[in-house]
């Protein structure tokens, strides 16, 4: 099938998709006296073909893959209760937040259509991190994931099983319009987000599973998590995106990162982790070189983000061991590698990458298994 035919099926698909969410979603009187509470845990996910510029309504420019993490988590609490009208509040760690919740109630308004049962509840959503303040991880990914797979699972109580409400492809559908990376949390281990012609089902309106298509060595990889600097971002992951729009470099950018999926895709199936590497640390100095291209241009690596690179790349040639990089749009470096490696390699982290680390800090995470329900 040529490109042109597969986006026109892809994008039927999707609308039928949603006119079956629209014919199931609930619009029935909710009894007085309704009331309940849902609570999920949802973990961050770390890019290695990177999303970087959207279009439309949170339509990537070219498909991303990642790796979902175990340890850095958000449990994301929503008591519900029949109400006259809608109602919402935000509490982030114990403080009522205006600011993040004004996004969420925003994303709610947006898609009442798909929800039109939350007219008729007042929510209250608690919602907290499991990785440290200050420690410059973003957590929209985590965060609005897992209020997402909440607000499935309320819509779940209501309309019951007989209902496509709970599947996963219906929450990254969500997720992505709430916060485009959150689209790949919901899936355990490995998922890929945007049309590719590398992948059959692959879509740019919601993530999919790759649990099923890798090499067993990246289903446990370890992802430790190099604190350069716990400060907030000076230029948010939305004015990034944004200002790909102007940037000279984007058309070659969209179409390496395609060749990237492509060729990314086969090392994630053979296990190929010269290729994965190669294309891993890539993409990441690929990043924020667009950033630096940017008009204006802006730096989010600090100098022990350079330090630690430069470390890592040593080592690596020395020992052959294959560890390899990774950067978010942040200063933070998260070392990549296979669990079997992981004595040595932590041995290395204390004794010598723990020194570019502020205040020696740095977490330890895996590839993990995807949102858990707590309540
Ligand atoms: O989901 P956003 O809008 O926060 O963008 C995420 C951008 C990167 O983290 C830099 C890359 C990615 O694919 O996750």
């Amino acid at each position: 099938m040529n490109s042109k035919l597969i986006l026109i099926f892809a994008a039927e698909n999707t609308m039928e998709m949603e006119q079956t969410w629209l014919n199931e979603a609930f619009k029935g009187e909710i009894p007085i006296g309704f009331r309940g509470k849902v609570d999920w845990s949802s973990p961050s996910n770390i890019a290695l073909v990177k999303y970087w510029g959207k279009k439309g309504k949170q339509i990537p420019q070219n498909p991303s893959i990642s790796f979902t993490l175990s340890e850095c988590r958000s449990e994301t609490f929503i008591g519900f209760e029949k109400a006259d009208s809608f109602g919402f509040r935000f509490f982030f760690e114990g403080k009522e937040n205006p600011a993040f919740g004004a996004k969420i109630e925003k994303f709610l308004l947006d898609n009442m259509v798909f929800f039109p049962f939350l007219n008729q509840l007042s929510l209250t959503v608690e919602s907290r991190n499991t990785f440290p303040h200050s420690s410059g991880i973003a957590s929209s990914a985590s965060s609005m994931s897992a209020f997402v797979m909440g607000l499935m699972e309320i819509e779940y109580q209501l309309v019951g099983p007989s209902t496509g409400s709970g599947t996963l492809t219906k929450a990254s559908y969500f997720a992505r319009l709430a916060s485009g990376s959150a689209a790949r949390s919901v899936f355990p281990k490995m998922a890929l987000w945007g049309m590719t012609e590398a992948y059959k089902g692959s879509s740019d309106e919601y993530a999919i599973s790759l649990e099923n298509d890798i090499h067993p060595i990246f289903k446990t990889y370890r992802d430790s998590i190099l604190i350069v600097s716990g400060e907030t971002k000076s230029v948010s992951s939305r004015a990034g995106h944004a200002l790909m729009e102007g940037n000279p470099y984007a058309p070659a950018r969209y179409a390496l990162a395609n060749e990237n999926i492509k060729n990314l895709l086969a090392a994630l199936k053979s296990g190929d982790l010269d290729t994965f590497i190669n294309i891993t640390e890539s993409e990441a100095l690929q990043l924020h070189a667009l950033m630096m291209c940017s008009n204006p241009s802006y730096i989010l690596m600090k100098p022990n983000t350079l330090n630690l690179i430069n470390e890592i790349w040593g080592f690596r040639e020395e020992t052959k061991i294959p560890l390899c990089f990774t950067l978010d749009a942040g200063p933070n470096v998260h070392l990549l590698y296979p669990e079997q490696e992981a004595d040595k390699v932590e041995y290395y982290i204390k004794n010598v990458l723990a020194d570019y680390c502020d205040q020696e800090r740095w977490i330890a995470d895996h590839v993990g298994d995807g949102p858990k329900k707590l309540l």
